[in-house]
């Protein structure tokens, strides 16, 4: 299957072989050697000396972990929110008691690092800036350096947390050099890796604000986390096989350098940028922003996504993901981040190409002659 969803996404052989391994014990030094490995590696893609941690959980367990350790039931929070994501990040913290302040904007747009500073500036003072790196929902990717810089000019020292699900790993996001708090990924998007684990690091303005918290938790406990990473394990039974592929994944990712993972994704997304265009579809993002793990285009008029999308998987045996939310059915989304290749996406364009005729889009002819 031509698996071009955001997240879950396509795993090497050696990655899913791993997973095949028989079970080693958690409280074994056999365990140790892997997370220690595996921690050393996401600190390099990370690009950050911070601690970084391994939960067995999805990313919105993350996102969980993130609120409940660093904030206290009415702290005062701001959410830059451009799409379903952040939105979610909205609810945890909401859940949680945190006094929300949102700050939208229209999806398909970026956040404006300047309205950032304005809010922060006049409407604080904040416990925490909560934001979304890449939105997945609607394929477009915050200049969270910028963002981050902002924030601070507006208030000094805020807590920064973030959403880097599906940026960390593909898309540049430096968090020791933009100064970020509390940074969370997911294994099943750009780190080739099945769904299971999310990784967040902490800085140590973040560990003050964990002293600080009297939110509840148990399971996402990040003080226990730190305790049993010393020890080489993790406080409860971990997911130990997507460790194994996480392993195996980080040796290509850590051989292949960030640059180089870098420029791929850049690489990558321009030619699925350039083969929508050819068809004559429109992208939702604003290009200066277009995400270069994800990219979401406009349902031409007339077409009927879902038919679109049933005919994409029985007849091409591709599976492309519609929108979330107020989006469904108004927009796809192609996901190329992590394994995936310059044949994948041609693949990807051409089969939009057969099918597209078939649910009432003229594509036009110099792209039907390619
Ligand atoms: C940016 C972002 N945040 C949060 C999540 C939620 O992660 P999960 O579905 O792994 O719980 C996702 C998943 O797609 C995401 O892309």
């Amino acid at each position: 299957m031509n698996l071009r969803s955001p997240g879950p996404t396509p795993c090497p052989e050696d990655v899913l072989q791993a997973m095949g391994r028989q079970m080693i014990h958690h409280r074994s030094p056999a365990f140790a050697d892997v997370i220690g490995r595996v921690t050393e590696g996401l600190k390099t893609i990370f690009e950050t000396k911070n601690d970084v941690f391994c939960l067995s959980a999805s990313g919105t367990g993350a996102l969980e972990a993130m609120t409940v350790n660093f904030l206290s039931p009415g702290d005062r929070v701001l959410v830059v929110s451009i799409g379903v994501f952040g939105d979610r990040f909205a609810t945890v913290a909401e859940t949680y008691g945190a006094d929300v302040t949102k700050l939208d904007f229209e999806w398909g747009t970026a956040a404006d690092p300047q309205a950032v500073e304005d809010a922060v500036r006049e409407g604080g003072p904040f416990k925490a800036v909560l934001v979304t790196h890449n939105e997945t929902s609607t394929g477009i990717t915050n200049d969270l350096e910028a963002i981050a810089a902002a924030a601070r000019r507006g208030q000094p020292g805020v807590l920064l947390i973030v959403d880097a699900i599906s940026s960390l790993g593909s898309i540049r996001c430096q968090v020791d050099e933009w100064d970020l708090d509390v940074v969370a990924t997911g294994s099943q998007k750009g780190w080739m890796v099945p769904p299971g684990l999310s990784m967040v690091a902490i800085s140590e303005r973040g560990w003050k604000a964990f002293e600080e918290s009297k939110m509840p938790s148990f399971y996402f406990d990040l003080g226990k986390a730190k305790d049993f990473l010393a020890k080489g394990q993790t406080p409860w039974t971990p997911a130990i096989s997507i460790f194994f592929a996480l392993d195996v994944a980080l040796g290509h990712l850590v051989k292949e350098g960030v640059d180089a993972i870098i420029e791929r994704h850049q690489r990558i997304a321009d030619l699925t940028r350039s083969g929508i265009k050819s068809l004559g579809l429109e992208l939702l993002a604003d290009e200066q922003h277009a995400s270069n793990t994800v990219t979401a285009v406009q349902v031409p008029e007339g077409v009927e996504w879902k038919t679109l999308y049933q005919m994409l998987q029985d007849d091409y045996d591709t599976l492309i993901e519609g929108g979330q939310g107020p989006l469904a059915g108004k927009i796809f989304r192609i996901g190329h981040l992590g394994w995936v290749s310059d044949k994948d996406i041609d693949l990807t364009i051409d089969v939009l190409r057969q099918a597209l005729p078939r649910v009432g889009y003229a594509v036009p002819a110099a792209s039907r002659a390619s």
